[in-house]
């Protein structure tokens, strides 16, 4: 029997329907097609209290803090790919989304060797590229692949839907799930 390829999808954004919403959609729809499995956790709006540095996840296994993220957690270990998701804010991802990473890959200890990893960054105009490199830093820590597409990942807009008429920052995002291999 084939096996199913699993994706979680996180997106940072506060905004359930905002323009990283609309990216991670070209992408859900293209899964879709191919039979891939995939689940979209939006966590913007939710308050992610950053890492405490207690190291009681070296004991415990996951973080002491239990709530989303030790979630996210037992959906990131099930999954064969993570796509993590963010609005540029200051030319830098939004402060829930790293909360949640910085604990999410500090405090879970499952193999995440070859599970591969994509970004998705959106911004009204700048910082898409220092915001792109800071998130795919959690996957080349962690010997996970990077997916590439053919430009960087982003999408361009301001308010909520605006990113639709970004064309080639859409397409970028249809390619980068065809030529995601597992
Ligand atoms: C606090 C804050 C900071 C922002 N900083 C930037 C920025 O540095 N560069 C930029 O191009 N857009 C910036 N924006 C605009 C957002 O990136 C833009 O509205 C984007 O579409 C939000 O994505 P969303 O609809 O998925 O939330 C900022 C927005 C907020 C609320």
């Amino acid at each position: 029997m084939e096996k199913t390829i699993k994706v979680l999808m996180i997106n940072g954004s506060p905004r359930a329907e905002g323009n990283t919403a609309l990216a991670l959609h070209e992408m859900e729809r293209v899964f879709a097609e191919q039979g891939i499995q995939v689940e979209t956790v939006q966590i913007g709006g939710q308050a992610i209290r950053g890492c405490v540095a207690c190291n009681g996840c070296a004991k415990l296994g996951k973080c002491v803090y239990d709530d989303i993220v030790n979630e996210l957690a037992v959906k990131f270990e099930k999954a064969d790919g993570l796509v993590v998701a963010s609005p540029v804010y200051y030319a830098s991802a939004n402060a829930t989304l790293i909360a949640c990473l910085d604990r999410l890959f500090y405090s879970s200890h499952f193999d995440k060797t070859m599970k591969v990893g994509a970004s998705v960054v959106c911004a009204r105009r700048g910082g898409c590229s220092a915001t792109f490199d800071e998130l795919n830093k959690y996957f080349t820590i962690s010997g996970m692949p990077v997916a590439s597409s053919q430009y960087w990942n982003s999408v361009h807009g301001r308010t909520p839907g605006e990113a639709e008429g970004d064309g080639e920052g859409r397409q970028t995002m249809r390619t980068l799930r065809e030529i995601w291999h597992f």
